[in-house]
């Protein structure tokens, strides 16, 4: 049921209401150059990603679940969405993890995008074994969207740091979370957390890339984490589709 509900508000964000990164700041594009937005075709900002190959973007499943690849543009280099610095690439297709089941709360929630050109910026490697899955071990979360659990999606890239925490505490806060399949990320008193718009973003340590956003029950809620795909559980698949 809540993760119904969680997934109506994920694919129905209206354009007057996407949340970004709460209780972060602004991030530098020149200091995270693969992290990347996704719009529709009317520039409507409804995700994040990150380049992982020349021609490659990881992103979340859920953020593809509604969207033609011939609708998708990808916007690599811009920090702040009102210019047009950067550039605007277009989808030449979709892949969406086939074990996805329609809901990010029962995992495999990834989808690579192959974009029509290749763009000139350096790609995030993956997370390629359990080491970086340490509680407390810190994270840099990043995107575009709202900064506060009822607020607007933001105008500029965010960045906020948070622990990701054990799965004991995960499981505590989500009866759906799996270990294999997912990391979370937060604080137990709350305040600091992606929210609606970042799903399909980065969560990166040491630059390499962790996780990718997914779920939450509301934003930066005590006792409540960001829930993220565990990039490590699933690089072999996702490495099988950087190399067509
Ligand atoms: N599902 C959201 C999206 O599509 C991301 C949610 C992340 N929520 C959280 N509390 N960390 O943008």
């Amino acid at each position: 049921m809540v993760a119904a509900v969680l997934v109506a508000l994920a694919a129905a964000v209206p354009a007057a209401a996407s949340p970004r990164v709460v209780g972060g700041e602004r991030a530098s594009i020149v200091e995270y150059p693969w992290v990347v937005y996704l719009t529709d075709s009317t520039g409507f900002q409804f995700c994040g990603g990150t380049v992982v190959a020349a021609t490659k973007v990881l992103t979340a499943a859920h953020c593809l679940a509604n969207q033609r690849a011939d609708n998708l543009r990808v916007v690599v280099g811009r920090e702040d969405k009102r210019t047009t610095d950067g550039r605007v690439v277009n989808a030449q297709s979709v892949w969406v993890s086939p074990n996805y089941r329609g809901d990010p709360t029962g995992g495999s929630d990834f989808a690579v995008i192959t974009l029509s050109r290749r763009v000139n910026v350096p790609a995030l490697p993956l997370a390629s074994d359990n080491t970086l899955y340490q509680p407390n071990a810190m994270a840099t979360v990043l995107g575009w969207g709202m900064t506060k659990e009822s607020g607007e999606a933001s105008e500029y890239l965010m960045q906020a740091a948070v622990p990701l925490d054990s799965d004991t505490a995960c499981t505590a806060a989500y009866q759906q979370y799996r270990a294999s399949a997912m990391v979370c990320a937060g604080y137990q008193q709350g305040g600091v957390d992606t929210c609606q718009g970042d799903s399909g973003g980065p969560l990166e340590i040491n630059g390499v890339l962790v996780g990718i956003t997914s779920f939450g029950d509301g934003c930066a809620r005590p006792g409540k984490y960001g829930v993220y795909t565990r990039v490590a559980s699933y690089v072999t698949a996702i490495e099988g589709e950087l190399d067509r």
